[in-house]
């Protein structure tokens, strides 16, 4: 096929029936953020009460469309728009809705929002009422319960259940209460020994597509409110563990204290300044504990969190072997002890071909004439995971001033509907590919 082909394949629908699917899709994106855990803040995090309640919600929206809609083995929901031959492969629409701690209301629940919106669209231009997929394959939408890995910190966990790469040692992870992941998973009445039913197959699979803010802020810089996704950037994540001595504050010379807090922050300071050396890597410490944590204590130990990314792996693991030697050197100088714990690794998802090119004629439609943007994301997505049993195609909505992670977060609502038609347009041409 060729590229940026701006041929509307969606062309019978209303422009208003994007405008308006926009509204929607924005308002619900409020209603979604009531569902937190805490008053005024959204979080909502695997396994909890609010991931039960966004489940249920979500499913509703699913069957409206007609959908059918369940909850799998590992907590992630999937509506389901059958293909006529029930043995048709599917193609799978989605992203995920959980969220981290204090966040933003569109990061994950837009794509899955839009993915509800495109079956919506699709059956209702359909003569027969639409109750199958107008396309050789089903349509799915996933909405994937753990991407974030706020709860246990090891993300894409609700992905990694679909890609049939659950690992048994993720069993003892522990949230911030001591609760296992075996332990949560029972409390929100899963069964911790069929997670493998959740695990697809990749001759079930055309592909998944996900559409996503994009959490920085080169479309926004470019002024354009769409791009095609290259690749996700390969990540590792540590926990790490500084051991020094707790002593008297007043009473500790200087050349006698071996304080653990001073060390990771040094640990920290090398993180930045390694990373910012090297191109396409990013190093951040989000998380400094210090013990036992009172103010007249020299810190006899500390704790830090290291989320390592890189558009390569060799260069993110050479990157991080730099990182080791680094801190051996501080903590030596220091007389301090340390240790990491690795609680998250993933490789770099390099999207399809053909999958970025129906992205990219679907953003084309939108806009004929135009040469869409290609940009890798430093941010990781379900589609690192699923990328072991599908390919995988990504387009990004413009996400002002870049900011995510954040209640701040936003998107435009005209940028919604721009981006559903194009998602809707990729749909469709996936549809006109795989024709016989
Ligand atoms: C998820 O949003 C991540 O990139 O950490
Ligand atoms: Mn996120
Ligand atoms: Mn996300």
């Amino acid at each position: 096929m060729t590229a940026a082909t701006a041929h509307p394949r969606i062309g019978s629908v209303a422009p208003d029936a994007f405008a308006s699917a926009a509204r929607r899709i924005m308002g619900r994106c409020d209603d979604l953020a009531s569902i937190s855990a805490g008053e005024g803040r959204i979080t909502r995090v695997y396994l909890s009460p609010e991931h039960a309640r966004v489940n249920q919600v979500v499913a509703a929206w699913m069957r409206e469309v007609g959908m059918t809609a369940r909850t799998d083995a590992a907590g992630n929901l999937t509506g389901v728009l059958p293909a006529a031959d029930p043995d048709a492969p599917v193609v799978m629409l989605g992203s995920h809705l959980d969220t981290v701690t204090d966040a933003g209301r569109y990061d994950g629940i837009l794509g899955v929002l839009l993915g509800i919106e495109v079956v919506r669209l699709l059956r209702e231009r359909a003569a027969d009422g639409g109750w199958q997929s107008p396309f050789p394959f089903g349509l799915e939408v996933a909405a994937f319960s753990d991407e974030e890995g706020t709860r246990f910190g090891k993300a894409l966990l609700g992905s990694s259940a679909v890609a049939g790469a659950w690992e048994d040692g993720w069993w003892d992870l522990t949230d911030a209460d001591g609760i296992t992941l075996r332990e949560a998973y029972r409390a929100f009445g899963l069964d911790p020994e069929r997670v493998g039913e959740a695990a697809r197959t990749s001759e079930r699979l055309v592909g998944y597509l996900e559409a996503h803010i994009e959490q920085g802020v080169e479309l926004d810089r470019r002024g354009e409110p769409l791009a095609v996704v290259s690749s996700i950037a390969s990540a590792r994540r540590f926990q790490v563990v500084v051991e020094g001595e707790a002593r008297h504050a007043g009473g500790t010379p200087y050349d006698m204290r071996r304080d653990a807090l001073l060390g990771a922050s040094e640990a920290a300071l090398a993180v930045e300044r390694i990373c910012s050396s090297e191109h396409h890597i990013i190093g951040t410490v989000g998380r400094l504990e210090a013990f036992p944590g009172a103010v007249n204590v020299v810190p006899g130990e500390a704790r830090f969190s290291i989320d390592l990314r890189g558009e390569f792996d060799g260069a993110r693991d050479a990157t991080w072997a730099r990182i080791s030697a680094e801190l051996d050197a501080i903590m030596g100088r220091r007389r301090l002890r340390w240790a990491a714990r690795e609680v998250h690794a993933a490789p770099a998802l390099f999207c399809d071909p053909l999958l970025q090119d129906v992205v990219r004629a679907g953003i084309g439609a939108t806009d004929p004439g135009a040469e869409p943007a290609t940009l890798f994301s430093p941010a990781g997505h379900d589609g690192m995971t699923i990328g072991s049993i599908a390919p995988v195609g990504m387009l990004f909505l413009r996400n002002p001033d870049g900011i995510s992670h954040h209640p701040d977060e936003a998107v435009g609502t005209a940028d919604v509907a721009v981006g559903l038609r194009a998602f809707a347009e990729a749909v469709a041409l996936l549809g006109e590919e795989r024709l016989p």
